[in-house]
């Protein structure tokens, strides 16, 4: 599954990750630490905040209840802020396009 990555600084990178591992994963596992996951993908940090575009809404996994209330803390949430850790990576979701959210205080 191939996504495009936009960083903080506004650098874009094309990043693989297999079918099954998290967006967040794929992301750490290119080597970008922009994404810190404190809390290790376990949905409880708010670290791995993003903007998703260009993913079908289908395809993707619903927003817990957990994810909702973090997001609800999250700083800069938007329409399309995800945690990355929930997003799991699907053929389907080729060609998303995923920008890091600003850092939190
Ligand atoms: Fe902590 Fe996603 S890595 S909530």
């Amino acid at each position: 599954v191939t996504f495009h990555l936009e960083t903080r600084d506004g650098t874009r990178r094309e990043i693989t990750g297999a079918a099954g591992i998290s967006a967040m994963e794929a992301i750490r596992a290119s080597g970008c630490d922009e994404i810190a996951a404190t809390c290790g993908g376990s949905c409880s940090c708010a670290t791995c905040h993003v903007y998703l575009r260009k993913a079908a809404p289908e395809f993707l996994p619903p927003i817990s209840p957990t994810e909702e209330d973090l997001l609800d803390f999250a700083e800069d949430r938007t329409e399309q802020s995800r945690l990355s850790c929930q997003v799991i990576l699907r053929p389907e979701l080729d060609g998303m396009e995923i920008t890091v959210a600003p850092a939190s205080a």
